[in-house]
């Protein structure tokens, strides 16, 4: 893989790891006991991407909670739809990012079929 590859890998990475935190976050503090059990079910998701990209760079990350602190944040004060939207566009962004390394890593082809189905479970929770 090319320094650069390497570079972007890395990033998801720590992108999945982060977004692991985050649905955990908001699965815990939502009141709806529908996107409680959505939320977990993405952050393992979330989980399982962030191995899958383990398994090309070789490199341990540890997630920084600052995105989740803040989305849990954003959830508390502007609410569930409002949360909604950001996730279901970090998702299509997302897939965005993953385009130009699938055709090198085969493996991620998955990731992005997961990342859709992610932005179609957020949405299906709008209230
Ligand atoms: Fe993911
Ligand atoms: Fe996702």
């Amino acid at each position: 893989m090319t320094e650069e590859q390497k570079q972007q890998l890395l990033k998801s990475q720590q992108g999945e790891l982060n977004a692991l935190l985050i649905y955990q976050r908001l699965a815990k503090i939502t009141k709806h006991p529908k996107a409680k059990e959505v939320f977990s079910e993405i952050a393992a998701d979330e989980g399982k991407h962030a191995a899958t990209l383990k398994s090309y760079t070789n490199i341990v990350l540890k997630p920084k909670a600052g995105k989740a602190i803040l989305v849990g944040f954003l959830y508390k004060l502007l609410g569930h739809n409002f949360v909604i939207g950001l996730l279901d566009k970090g998702e299509m962004k997302s897939i965005e990012s993953y385009r130009p390394l699938k055709d090198d890593f085969p493996k991620i082809q998955q990731i992005m079929d997961d990342e859709l189905k992610h932005a179609e479970m957020a949405r299906s929770l709008l209230t």
